[in-house]
């Protein structure tokens, strides 16, 4: 199995530019379903990308990728279900359960299932499809969803803004009969560009100043040139590495207005940043200095998946630093790994608070999820001796070249 070796102590220093972001990329591809031909710029080149290709092919839609661009062509001859391997590729991949609805009417698809960040059940999304006419029976861990009246506009209040809720009903309703009012809906700037996204190919949807998404349907979409938005979490993980080798990176192609509630986090640790247009500049302290409280909330507020590689950071700094994540069950796993180096982390339920220390060893480690993986490879990176990194699928998920980009920076990375 494929690991990263990891040898520590190198500070980050030059320039890289952000790839796209996965999390904005998934539903576009989703969304492409719904379009006679879509062509998707700055789409990240991740195993998460190709798994939504698989789906698509399935689905009826011819797809090519050439480096950053991901065209997709519905040429019909597809079926309305989608095989239980594929679903179980990507948890994400119940972002095409709107998507299938709008194109056949109908969907058959295996229950997500939990997954490392804890159950993540879908009621959400199905109470939601329900209020769009969507019959949905479940058995067998099995939804087959139908359709008997057709799509019809609805006015639904989410109880919680659910990223992958919102990008459900937005698929379903862009083609629905009438008009949909989304009350509570996900102002991630992933559903923005998936907003934007629709809109460019003829859907027209809304979003009213209180944040209430109001979608008119129309009979369809024939599909557009899309840039998918930088991915702000690869940014916030580059700039921790950074950050806690004490180094200075420069991150090009960036939004800084995306990371509003991360960045001011780093300059709580001491590291002085510049931000201008899309780059982002951060010049690390000798040592960094604790983050205080951090609480993941949902957008505009700090994000869920910036939290454990900031946690890493956090591991470093003088002092105590506290994290209270609101989001997820179950977003501390790695922390078991990063004991292992030395790190001084308790964890009660959504509560871990961090009592940094000077000095972190190397050590052999599994990645538990995407972003923990990350956050251990971001602690390998400052750590005394060498690391080895099992379990790197994980990352591939959610980082394009990650081990390439950090040897760009400086670091000590080897692929063994
Ligand atoms: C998206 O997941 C992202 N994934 C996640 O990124 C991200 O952490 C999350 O949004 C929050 O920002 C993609 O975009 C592909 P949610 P999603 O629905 O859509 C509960 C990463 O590392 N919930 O907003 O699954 C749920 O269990 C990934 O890149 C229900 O209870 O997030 C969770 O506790 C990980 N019932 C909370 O809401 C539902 O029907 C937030 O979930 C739906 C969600």
């Amino acid at each position: 199995m494929p690991a990263y070796l990891i040898k520590g102590g190198s500070p980050l220093h030059g320039e890289l530019p952000v790839h796209g972001a996965k999390n904005a990329a998934l539903p576009v591809l989703a969304a492409a379903l719904l379009c006679d031909q879509a062509v998707i710029h700055n789409c990240p080149r991740l195993t998460d990308v190709e798994a939504a290709r698989n789906i698509l092919h399935y689905l009826g839609c011819a797809t090519a990728q050439q480096d950053d661009t991901v065209t997709v062509r519905f040429t019909g001859g597809g079926d309305h279900r989608i095989p239980d391997r594929l679903m179980r590729a990507m948890r994400s991949s119940i972002v095409f359960l709107g998507a299938v609805i709008g194109r056949y009417g109908m969907a058959e698809v295996s229950m997500p299932g939990g997954c490392e960040l804890g159950p993540r059940p879908i009621d959400m999304h199905l109470a939601a499809l329900r209020r769009l006419g969507v019959h949905i029976d479940e058995s067998g861990g099995v939804l087959r969803c139908t359709t008997p009246n057709g799509l019809c506009g609805a006015r639904i209040t989410l109880p919680f803004p659910s990223v992958g809720a919102t990008e459900n009903v937005l698929l379903a309703a862009c083609t629905a009969r009438g008009e949909t009012e989304l009350c509570n809906a996900a102002r991630e700037p992933e559903i923005t560009d998936l907003i934007d996204f629709l809109n460019d190919s003829g859907a027209r949807i809304r979003v009213a100043s209180d944040g209430t998404v109001l979608v008119t349907g129309v009979a369809g979409l024939s599909g557009c040139r899309h840039e998918v938005i930088p991915d702000r979490i690869a940014a916030a993980t580059y700039l921790c590495a950074a950050a806690v080798t004490g180094g200075s990176v420069t991150l090009t192609h960036t939004r800084p207005d995306h990371l509003a509630a991360v960045l001011p986090v780093f300059e709580e640790a001491g590291c002085a940043l510049t931000c201008r247009d899309d780059v982002i500049a951060l010049q690390a302290p000798p040592r960094l200095r604790s983050v205080g409280t951090v609480r993941t909330m949902p957008y505009p507020g700090f994000s869920t998946d910036a939290q454990s590689t900031m946690l890493s950071m956090a591991a470093l700094a003088s002092g105590t630093s506290v994290f209270i994540e609101t989001i997820f069950e179950s977003r501390y796993k790695q922390v078991g790994e990063l004991l292992r180096m030395g790190a001084n982390v308790k964890v009660e339920g959504r509560v871990a608070v961090v009592e940094g220390v000077p000095e972190l060893r190397g050590a052999e480690m599994n990645c538990t999820d995407l972003r923990g993986g990350a956050a251990l490879a971001v602690a390998a990176l400052a750590a005394r001796g060498e690391s080895l990194l099992n379990q790197i699928h994980h990352i591939g998920r959610g980082y394009e070249t990650f081990d390439e980009n950090l040897r760009k920076l400086g670091a000590q990375v080897t692929l063994v």
